[in-house]
């Protein structure tokens, strides 16, 4: 059986939980593509080498979930020779037997426009900056963290090449007001009602 279901949106809107819940309650496999820009920003040297030729042990590094990587990530993220290199690794995956979710920026736009599933979470700045600040328990300031969120935001969305964007067909979920269980909830009634 195959069945993708594509999770995007702006940084520590909720998509990493909902994600990781829905593939525990329908048993499909997960991948935070994230986690693949991030490991390019991470590993050093030309980032289209690096995108090309990307190991698990590169995924396995330590660090990769700091507010730095994540700056990182979001720069080589914008050159389409590194896209272009990931593109295939994610497809293949999202063509999984059993099932896949998948997060990122582009997945239900660029990575696979067919998926059964399309949300696109998403929450005000102010809520995801305080989010990732109290999560992140390093030595920074609420408003060194906001002014990050915001100038990320600028640069996934208005990037040239696979911007943030919601699908056409994607379902909007804006969880500034939601508890994570509220979310999640909600996230796998859309997914039921289309398995
Ligand atoms: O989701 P996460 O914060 O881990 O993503 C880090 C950065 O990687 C994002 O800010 C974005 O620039 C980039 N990214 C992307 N496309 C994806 C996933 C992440 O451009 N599918």
């Amino acid at each position: 059986m195959h069945f993708t279901v594509a999770i995007d949106g702006p940084a520590a809107a909720g998509k990493g939980t909902i994600s990781r819940a829905v593939s525990r309650e329908f048993g499909f496999a997960h991948l935070d593509t994230g986690l693949l820009y991030r490991a390019v920003g991470m590993k050093g040297g030309d980032p289209i080498l690096a995108a090309r030729s990307l190991s698990s042990d590169d995924l396995a590094r330590d660090g990769l979930r700091s507010l730095d990587a994540g700056e990182a990530a979001s720069r080589v993220a914008a050159l389409p020779d590194v896209r272009a290199a990931l593109v295939a690794f994610q497809r293949e995956f999202a063509r999984r037997e059993g099932g896949a979710v998948l997060d990122g920026r582009d997945i239900g736009t660029v990575i696979c426009p067919d998926a059964e599933v399309k949300l696109f979470v998403t929450a005000s700045a102010e809520t995801r900056a305080r989010r990732r600040w109290l999560e992140a328990g390093e030595d920074c300031s609420y408003e060194d963290v906001l002014a990050q969120v915001r100038a990320r935001d600028l640069r996934d969305a208005g990037r040239a090449d696979a911007p943030m964007l919601a699908a056409e067909d994607a379902i909007t979920l804006d969880t500034t007001e939601m508890t994570v269980t509220q979310a999640i909830e909600a996230a796998k009634v859309f997914i039921a009602q289309r398995l």
